[in-house]
């Protein structure tokens, strides 16, 4: 089934959103933009849009074969995704399974700690704020979803963190932290936006080297390249 591409709805940091002739589907374009802290260092990177792409399509239909349900519906080209057109909420799941980043700098703790049990945080996605951390009566409070649909999010976002953990470990990858987010779709709560080395942190579990978006952050060298060497641990086709 063809699907004609229209007007831009929403231009992100490494994505654009464009409106379709069906009102229900959307097409995500993942660029070769990469960007860090609140959008101050941005670089381009060549081939980073199509492993973005194909990466996603690779998770979400794993995550989809387990049983949650997910907007992806197909790749139309090497930067272009099929999607369901969700309600997002403006909040951000983070789920962490080893202590690092943020969690570090705001509570002062050790990097590197094994958290069990994980722990679970809520942003508000707000550039503006800086994305301020926020718990699920804010959430209730003012509207950004019900308690039903933060309930739905917080089991979703572990169940994620089971599949993808022996996913990754599978490959010799920790997944030491990662951001999800979700939308209404016809009064179902659906997992939205993406999942790729952008959003998550993979550490190799012999040497715990870095391969992830953390590699940019930290100005390492060698984005694509770690990239590349997850999806080919994974045996994801790019
Ligand atoms: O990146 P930073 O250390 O500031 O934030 P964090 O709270 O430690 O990030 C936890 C996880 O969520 C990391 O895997 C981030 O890549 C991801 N994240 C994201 O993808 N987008 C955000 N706006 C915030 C966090």
């Amino acid at each position: 089934m063809s699907v004609e591409k229209q007007s831009e709805l929403y231009s992100g940091k490494a994505k654009t959103v464009y409106k379709t002739d069906d009102p229900a589907r959307l097409i995500l374009h993942f660029r070769d933009d990469t960007s860090a802290f609140d959008g101050q260092k941005i670089e381009q990177f060549s081939r980073k849009g199509e492993i973005n792409n194909k990466f996603n399509a690779f998770i979400m239909e794993k995550l989809a074969a387990a049983g949650i349900p997910t907007h992806f519906e197909r790749l139309l080209s090497a930067q272009e995704s099929l999607v369901k057109h969700l309600e997002m909420f403006p909040v951000e799941c983070v789920v962490r399974n080893i202590s690092t980043g943020s969690l570090c700098r705001r509570l002062g703790v050790q990097e590197g700690l094994d958290l069990e049990p994980p722990v679970f945080e809520f942003f508000l996605k707000n550039d503006a704020l800086h994305d301020p951390m926020i718990n699920e009566y804010h959430i209730c409070t003012f509207g950004w979803a019900s308690m039903e649909q933060v309930e739905r999010m917080k089991e979703y976002t572990f169940k994620i963190n089971d599949i993808l953990k022996s996913l990754f470990l599978g490959a010799g990858l920790l997944l030491v932290d990662y951001k999800l987010e979700f939308g209404d779709y016809q009064g179902q709560v659906v997992l939205g936006d993406e999942f790729t080395l952008d959003g998550c942190r993979l550490w190799d579990v012999e040497t715990r080297e870095k391969l992830d978006k953390d590699r940019f952050r930290q100005g390492l060298g060698g984005v694509v390249e770690a990239y590349e060497e997850v999806a080919r641990r994974l045996g994801t086709p790019l």
